[in-house]
């Protein structure tokens, strides 16, 4: 009688429990009523936006990790700075973004056809699958249903992981994510797109230790690769930029790891994946160009898994903004 009366009593609750659940999760198709036609629209888009400026393909990629580690896949980093506000895009790790203009123009696009609809955060996350698929890389399909949050500080760019990175803090970073060293492996892949200023990784040509003559540079970076580098970049150069996958910059590919595994990767958190036994193996296994196929498939895991965190859900979060650099 009594485990009659419960179960009457926690059934229901459960079933609410449940639902819950089931609502703050990203969906496949989720817009298939609503907006049937996104994923053609951003693509379209996509495709005209890179056939005129092939080089942005890095950044958007770029600008979707980098709105998915701070504060969640929520189109934070698209926000402007307000009076009294300074936004993430205004916080020194900004001079790697670029393409703001491209996704607001494909916003727009997606506007006209099914207006208040389609959030920035996910509009974001289909230019990111767009932008490596149009660069000849994997596809993936996209879970939906994000909706974009209200607030943007700069002060939080902090969690982003920096070019100067250990391995150890680099590990840390991802793992406060709910990524591990598999995700941060595979997705250090997306180097392989794109460019970077000098300053990301000048400090590993001169004056390393502050020792300050011509010696005192990075041992963990490729002597002949320095005196190269060297000659494109001063010590206070913040405008020059180097290709991350120098002869494949515009193509997603597995070339990048054998940068790495040469000793030529860019950034220090390049450097650090030599420093642990399986990161270091993933980068040998693929800097020999064979298995292609298994990276794309592996970045295509990491990166839909990266898609999912900290994400906002279900109509009682956020909102969906009718222009991604401000709030409705
Ligand atoms: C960030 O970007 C804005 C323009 O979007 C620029 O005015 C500002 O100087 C940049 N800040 C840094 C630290 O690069
Ligand atoms: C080299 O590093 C030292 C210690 O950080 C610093 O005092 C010195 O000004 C640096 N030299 C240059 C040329 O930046
Ligand atoms: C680049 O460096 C110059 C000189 O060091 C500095 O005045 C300028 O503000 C820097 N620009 C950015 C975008 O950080």
């Amino acid at each position: 009688m009594a485990s009659k009366a419960l179960l009457a009593l926690f059934l229901p609750l459960a079933l609410v429990f449940l639902s819950c659940l089931a609502e703050a999760q990203l969906k496949l198709g989720f817009y298939e009523e609503t907006c049937p036609h996104v994923e053609d629209i951003v693509r379209e888009e996509m495709t005209e936006i890179l056939k005129v400026a092939p080089s942005l393909a890095g950044p958007l990629l770029r600008m979707h990790f980098h709105d998915c580690f701070v504060r969640g896949c929520d189109g934070s980093v698209l926000l402007d700075s307000t009076k009294g506000n300074v936004a993430e895009k205004d916080a020194p790790p900004n001079k790697s973004l670029r393409g703001f203009g491209s996704i607001e123009r494909v916003k727009a696009k997606v506007e006209k056809a099914c207006p208040n609809t389609v959030s920035c955060a996910d509009i974001l996350a289909l230019i990111a699958r767009d932008a490596v698929w149009l660069s000849k890389g994997p596809s993936w399909p996209v879970w939906l249903g994000r909706r974009d949050g209200r607030e943007s500080h700069a002060a939080e760019t902090k969690q982003l992981p920096p070019p100067k990175a250990s391995l150890p803090q680099l590990i840390a970073m991802f793992a406060v994510k709910g990524l591990d060293l598999k995700d941060l492996v595979v997705l250090s892949g997306g180097h392989t797109l794109g460019t970077s200023h000098c300053n990301s990784f000048s400090d590993r040509l001169y004056n390393f230790t502050g020792k300050d003559n011509l010696y005192d540079v990075d041992p963990a970076l490729d002597k002949q690769y320095i005196t190269k580098l060297r000659n494109r970049c001063s010590l206070t150069d913040n405008t020059t930029l180097v290709e991350m996958d120098p002869g494949s910059y515009k193509t997603f590919d597995t070339s990048y790891y054998n940068y790495v595994k040469k000793r030529r990767g860019l950034f220090h958190s390049d450097a650090a994946l030599l420093a642990n036994d399986f990161t270091k193996a993933y980068v040998e296994r693929h800097a020999s160009g064979l298995y292609a196929a298994e990276f794309f498939q592996d970045y295509s895991d990491s990166i839909i898994k990266m898609g999912n965190v900290e994400v906002l859900t279900g109509y009682d979060q956020g909102e969906i903004r009718k222009k991604c650099y401000i709030v409705n």
